[in-house]
């Protein structure tokens, strides 16, 4: 109990890397030490090329880890796990819960493979008692199993104190999420108060008092997977009513505006898009599916993965309308892609809609140009491999540098992830631009030749938190002047 003064983290990702930073920047008195077993990733964090692209993250990284406000630095990245997990007090597990690709549960269930590894590690190592902090997302009750790890393995001298303590940042806004967070929540048994208490004052150091929640240890693990779900289930909601609309005339930005201004349902996270995307809300809604049939809950568990199926089921419907737009024919059609990331300000293309639209538009014939401002070439390549292993997909798609050569002399301009800069790009500069074609195009882009933001909006998903998310697509036959800015973007309703 009392206060903590060497922290270790194992898990150096999207998770690992920013929590740990902001608690070595608020904790200035705590060694806070991430390890992983990847080399690279270690050798990026130690880097001035971070291994993830976050808004704000490199200023807090060089601040806490070289010290650039003066401190002693106080953060460190390191590939030595057993010598971090035994000077540690406190060692937070925030390693990948995929979903598991075998074996019970294959398909649905979350993979613990990596948590379990880490427990045995620290099992194996430590040589004093420690604080140990499921920050992973994990299924209702892992806790139980992390105590029959340490309790087989462990030298019995050793005590371990496990804490629930799951992480809500969202990417993209992460450093905001994570500077003043809704809640911190920790869960915890009633015997492991003093534990809790030492949690509690590492986050105290910036977070008020009453945003930092002490909850039951079971509610704790089951509320992260509970939030993942629910924001999940509104944008499954928000998209199916977009089918609705198209075939009828209603808006559906109109539709999430008027509905969000219910002050029971709120108006952010209700923007339709091509599907949501994310290592997290499909694995956690799926988690959630499963525990629910294990549980012989299977009304439950249909009622969820219904979310998982109404977002494979938008991702389809989105390129489908495209193709129909198109006459039925994409063959050799130049088709511009705006954005791969599965959402704006993050780098990540984990399950991100691009994946699935491009495979399909790639499946008829198209030659897709893609334009992402933060994913690497090599990655988008790899990424559309995996998913087409049986095509070499250099032959059918081409990466450009920005955004106007990719769309220049396109049938098509999909934008798949709501960057803010392709609000603007497209647009000529106004002194090219002569005032009187601007009306004529609004209405030839709005109602001639397109599909327009609101019935083909694309994109994203978050990891955990609230954002405001969206992005327009944008289907049109030849397009032969740049949309207007109405055109392209799905305006949120927030802004009308
Ligand atoms: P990630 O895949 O970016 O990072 C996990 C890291 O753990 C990898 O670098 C991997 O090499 C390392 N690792 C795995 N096993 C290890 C071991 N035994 N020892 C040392 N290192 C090991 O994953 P990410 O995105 O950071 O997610 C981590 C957890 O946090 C997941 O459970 C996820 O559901 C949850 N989460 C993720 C959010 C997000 O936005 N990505 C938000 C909130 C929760």
């Amino acid at each position: 109990s009392g206060n903590v003064t060497n922290i270790c983290c194992v898990g150096a990702g999207y998770v690992g890397g920013p929590t740990c930073a902001i608690i070595a920047k608020q904790n200035p008195h705590i060694k806070v030490t991430v390890v992983d077993l990847s080399e690279p990733r270690i050798a990026a964090w130690k880097s001035n090329s971070l291994p993830i692209y976050e808004p704000g993250l490199q200023e807090i990284v060089e601040v806490a880890r070289d010290g650039t406000d003066g401190r002693q630095p106080n953060l460190h990245f390191s590939t030595e796990i057993s010598k971090a997990i035994d000077e540690a007090e406190l060692i937070f597990i925030s390693v990948n819960t995929p979903t598991k690709l075998a074996g019970v549960g294959s398909g649905s269930a979350s993979d613990l493979a990596y948590v379990e590894s880490a427990a045995r590690h620290i099992a194996e190592v430590a040589t004093s008692d420690k604080i140990i902090v499921e920050k992973s997302t994990v299924p209702c009750g892992t806790a139980e199993s992390l105590r029959e790890i340490f309790s087989g393995l462990a030298d019995p001298s050793v005590k371990f104190h496990i804490l629930s303590n799951p992480e809500f940042l969202a990417e993209g806004t992460a450093i905001n999420d994570l500077l003043e967070p809704d809640r911190i929540l920790i869960g915890h048994l009633p015997e492991e108060k003093a534990a809790a208490d030492a949690l509690v004052n590492v986050y105290a150091a910036w977070v008020p008092q009453q945003n930092i929640k002490t909850i039951n240890l079971w509610s704790s693990e089951l509320a992260k997977l509970a939030a993942n779900c629910m924001l999940a289930q509104r944008i499954s909601s928000i998209n199916s009513l977009s089918a609705v609309c198209e075939a009828t005339g209603a808006d559906i930005d109109e539709v999430a505006y008027a509905v969000g201004l219910d002050t029971r349902i709120g108006s952010r996270m209700l923007k339709a898009s091509a599907g949501f995307g994310g290592s997290c809300f499909k694995k956690d809604v799926l988690s959630l599916v499963y525990i629910s049939e294990t549980l012989h809950l299977p009304e439950v568990a249909e009622y969820w993965r219904s979310v998982v199926e109404i977002n494979e089921y938008q991702k389809q419907r989105f390129t489908r309308r495209m193709i129909k737009r198109l006459y039925n024919t994409l063959s050799r059609k130049k088709i511009a892609v705006l954005g791969f990331a599965y959402k704006k300000n993050t780098g990540d293309t984990r399950e991100t809609a691009a994946i699935t639209v491009i495979s399909q538009l790639i499946a008829e014939g198209a030659k897709v140009a893609i334009y992402d401002p933060q994913v690497s070439e090599n990655q988008i390549i790899h990424d559309l491999q995996s998913a087409n292993p049986a095509k070499n997909i250099k032959d059918s798609i081409t990466i450009y540098p920005d955004a106007v050569s990719a769309c220049s002399d396109a049938c098509a301009i999909a934008i798949l992830t709501e960057w803010d800069q392709f609000k603007t790009d497209l647009i000529p500069a106004p002194k090219s631009q002569p005032p009187a074609p601007v009306p004529q195009l609004r209405n030839l882009t709005l109602e001639d030749s397109t599909a327009t933001s609101s019935d083909l909006s694309s994109a994203s998903s978050d990891a955990g938190s609230e954002s405001p998310e969206m992005s327009a697509a944008h289907a049109s036959t030849p397009l032969s002047t740049p949309p207007t800015e109405d055109a392209l973007e799905g305006k949120p309703g927030s802004e009308r």
